[in-house]
Parts: C-alpha cells; structure tokens; sequence
C-alpha cells in the first residue's frame, strides 16, 4: 500500500467518527423486570447489554464503523425486546418470548459474535437449563 492510500484511510477513519448512530432510550419507561435471583444474574450478565437500557458500552462501541454496526444492532434488539419494558408487552407476546428463550439459549442468544468478546456472558449447560426451567415454569403458571 503506498503512503498516500494510508493517508486517505486514515482521514476517512477520522471522518467517519463524526458520524452517530443513536440508540433510541425512552428512560421515563424503564422499570425493574423483576425475576429470581439466578435468573436476574444470567439475564444481567448475558442479555442486559442489548435487551435493556442498562447497555455497557465498551471503548470499540464509540469507534466508527463498529460502533455503528453495535448500535445498530442493540437498537435492533430492543425493538424485539426490553425486559425493562416487560410490562407493556401483551401475554401473547410475553409468551413467545419466553418460548423463543427456551429455542434460543442454547445457541443463537447471546449472538455469537457478542460471545466471541464477552466471556462473563457465556453461560453453562446448567445455566441453561435453568432459564429454560423458568421460562417453562412461567409458560405453565401464566404468572409472566
Ligand atoms: C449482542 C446483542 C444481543 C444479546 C447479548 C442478546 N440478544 Fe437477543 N436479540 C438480539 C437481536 C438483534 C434480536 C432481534 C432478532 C434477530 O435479529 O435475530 C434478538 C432477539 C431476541 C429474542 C426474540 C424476541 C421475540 O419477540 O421473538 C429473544 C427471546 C431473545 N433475543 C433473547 C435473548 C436472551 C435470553 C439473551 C441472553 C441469554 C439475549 N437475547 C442476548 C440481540 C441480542
């Protein structure tokens, strides 16, 4: 690559910070989604950075393009689903939620590529099978 290529990437790099993707947060309907206490931890520690408001941004989500392709995709995610906006949702759609849970926590959620950086988020078979226990036993009580 010759020095003048480098040059023009490195200014498109500094450009391109300018530019912002906001995630929409409306924090006046942020409430606690209150659930056992190992459940709370594996929600907080594995879905909370895109299913809430309680996102932890880490530096590369402040770095264009990244940050982009990151918030993005968290506002994504909070479109399909905020547990601190839990209460809103009606019971068909609390249903499948937890339904899509059950489907999904044993591949698929947390996406892989947030678990390929977040080791607090990968949880164990255990884990699992106690999300799915819960989330099962909510689907038979209807108490979600
Ligand atoms: C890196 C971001 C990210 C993390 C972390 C994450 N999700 Fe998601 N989730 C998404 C996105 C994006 C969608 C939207 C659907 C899609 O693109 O597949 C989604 C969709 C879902 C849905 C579907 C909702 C519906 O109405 O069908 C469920 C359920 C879900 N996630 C559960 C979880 C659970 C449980 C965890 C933690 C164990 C988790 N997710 C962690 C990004 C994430």
């Amino acid at each position: 690559m010759s020095k003048t290529v480098l040059i023009f990437a490195f200014i498109y790099f500094l450009v391109i910070q300018a530019i912002h993707v906001e995630v929409p947060v409306d924090l006046s309907k942020k409430k606690e989604y209150v659930v056992p206490e190992h459940i709370d931890k594996i929600l907080k520690d594995a879905c909370y950075d895109c299913h809430s408001y309680d996102t932890k941004w880490p530096w590369y989500s402040y770095m264009a393009p990244v940050s982009w392709i990151i918030r993005y995709d968290v506002s994504h995610a909070l479109r399909w689903l905020n547990y601190q906006r839990w209460d809103e949702y009606s019971d068909k759609k609390k249903e499948k939620v937890l339904r899509t849970t059950i489907r999904l926590i044993d591949s698929g959620m947390p996406t892989p590529i947030y678990l390929m950086m977040h080791d607090e988020a990968k949880l164990t078979k255990e884990q699992k099978q106690q999300v799915k226990d819960w989330a099962n036993e909510l689907l038979r009580t209807k108490e979600y």
